[in-house]
C-alpha cells in the first residue's frame, strides 16, 4: 500500500492479540505501523512487534526491490515498534539509525551487546534529515507517550510520522464499525490521557505545519479534512468534554446498587438526556468506561461500600481517573452501605484533589432502594439533565 508516491505502509496486523499492553482489550486487532520513504536514499519508519518479523523484513524487501535503506528512525522505543531494531540491523548492518539521544540510551537497554558504532544519527528537535527529493524534519514529542519520541514531518509530501499520537485500537485489514472516533478515544485516554499538558505542546508545534495525512504507528494513515482528527486531541488533551452526556459507572455485588444505576439511567433517558452511558465496571472494558468518563460532562459514580472502603473495581476505576488529572467534570456519588456506609466519604477523598471537579449531589441507599432514594435519584436525573 503506498501512502503517497514515494512513501510505502510496511506495517502488519495482529490478529493474536488477546490484550494489548497485557491490559487493553482489543476485539478488532491491532495495527503497529512502518512506513518506508524511497529516494535517492531511503529511510525506514520504525520496526513492528516481536511477533510480525518475517512478514514485516518481507514487505520492507518487496517495497526496496533490490535495494537497501540507508536510514532507519526510530521514533518510540516501546517495544510494541522497536521491537526488531536488531532484527533489521542484522539484515542492513549498513543502515544507520536515526532516534532521539534518550531513545538511544534505550536501545542500549533492550539490545544488550548490539554495537551501533558510527552507524547513529542522533535528532533534537528540528533537526533535518535529506533523502533527496524528500527532506525530513523531526520534532521532539517528550511522554507523547514517552520520553524519547520525536515525530517526523516529510515537507515535500506533508506527511507528519506521528508516532503513537492519533493511533488507535484495531487492526487495519478490518473495518471499525464506529469509525475512528471511538477506538482512537479509548487508545487516548487508556494510553496517552495523563500527558494532556505534553501533547498540547507539541500541537502548539506542529500548529504551523501544513499536513496532508497523518501516519501514526497505530491505525489508518489519516487523510481528507485533519481539522476533525486534530480538532478532538485539542478537545481530549486539554481536558474539555466533548459531550453533554452522563456516563454512569457502578458497581454492584448482589444486584441493589446496580438497580439504583439503572433506575437514574432510565430517568435520564426518560427526560431526554441524549448521551447516557451505563458501565457495570466489573464486567464492562474499564478503559471503555473510563473513555466516557473523558467524553462526557456528567459522571454518576454508585458503589458499594466493602471492607470500609469502596468496591475494589470501583477502586481502579477512579485510580484510572485520578491518574490522568481527571478534571474539569460534574460528579455525582451514589453509595450502597448496609450496616455502615462508607464510600462516598472514600470517593470524596479520593478526587479532592483534582482540579474543578464539581459534586452535585451524594445518594446513600441502606441494602436497597427505598421509596425516599427514588425521589432522590428522579431530583438527581433532573439536575443532571438540566446542567
Ligand atoms: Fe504504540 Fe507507546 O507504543
Amino acid at each position: 500500500m503506498s501512502v503517497t508516491n514515494d512513501i510505502f505502509y510496511a506495517g502488519v496486523n495482529d490478529h493474536q492479540i488477546d490484550l494489548f499492553e497485557s491490559q487493553f482489550p482489543v476485539p478488532l486487532g491491532m495495527a503497529y505501523n512502518s512506513y518506508v520513504i524511497m529516494d535517492e536514499k531511503i529511510a525506514v519508519v520504525d520496526t513492528i512487534e516481536a511477533k510480525f518479523t518475517q512478514e514485516w523484513l518481507g514487505s520492507i524487501k518487496k517495497i526496496l526491490q533490490g535495494r537497501k535503506p540507508d536510514y532507519l528512525i526510530v521514533q518510540h522505543m516501546e517495544p510494541d515498534h522497536s521491537a526488531r531494531i536488531g532484527a533489521f540491523k542484522e539484515e542492513y548492518p549498513d543502515a544507520v539509525v536515526v532516534a532521539t539521544a534518550q531513545a538511544f540510551k534505550m536501545i542500549g537497554n533492550y539490545f544488550r551487546g548490539l554495537d551501533l558504532g558510527d552507524k547513529k544519527l542522533t535528532a533534537g528537535n528540528e533537526t533535518t534529515l535529506e533523502l533527496g527529493r524528500h527532506k525530513l524534519v523531526f520534532y521532539t514529542a517528550p511522554m507523547v507517550h514517552w520520553p524519547e519520541v520525536m515525530m517526523t514531518y516529510d515537507t515535500t509530501d506533508k506527511v507528519l510520522f506521528s508516532a503513537d499520537a492519533f493511533g488507535k485500537f484495531g487492526a487495519n485489514d478490518v473495518e471499525d464499525p464506529e469509525g475512528w472516533d471511538c477506538e482512537a478515544r479509548r487508545y487516548y485516554f487508556g494510553i496517552v490521557g495523563k500527558f494532556g499538558a505534553q501533547v498540547q505542546a507539541v500541537l502548539k508545534k506542529l500548529g504551523a505545519l501544513e499536513i496532508r495525512q497523518i501516519a501514526s504507528l497505530h491505525g489508518p494513515v489519516l487523510s481528507g479534512d485533519l481539522s476533525h482528527y486534530i480538532g478532538l486531541y485539542d478537545t481530549w488533551s486539554s481536558y474539555r468534554p466533548e459531550k453533554q452526556g452522563v456516563t454512569v459507572a457502578y458497581t454492584s455485588v448482589y444486584g441493589n446498587t446496580g438497580k439504583a444505576a439503572r433506575f437514574l439511567a432510565e430517568e435520564l433517558e426518560n427526560k431526554g438526556c441524549k448521551d447516557v452511558r451505563l458501565f457495570d465496571l466489573s464486567r464492562d472494558d474499564v478503559y471503555e468506561a473510563l473513555e466516557y468518563a473523558f467524553m462526557n460532562e456528567k459522571l454518576v459514580l454508585a458503589t458499594t461500600t466493602y471492607n470500609n472502603g469502596i468496591f475494589p473495581a470501583m477502586k481502579k476505576f477512579i485510580d484510572l481517573l485520578t491518574e490522568r488529572g481527571y478534571k474539569n467534570r460534574k460528579l455525582a456519588i451514589i453509595e450502597n452501605g448496609s450496616w455502615g456506609p462508607m464510600a462516598a466519604k472514600v470517593i470524596r477523598t479520593s478526587v479532592e484533589g483534582l482540579q474543578n471537579i464539581e459534586i452535585l449531589d451524594t445518594i446513600t441507599i441502606l441494602s436497597s432502594m427505598s421509596s425516599e432514594n427514588e425521589e432522590q435519584l428522579r431530583a438527581l436525573a433532573e439536575k443532571l439533565s438540566a446542567e
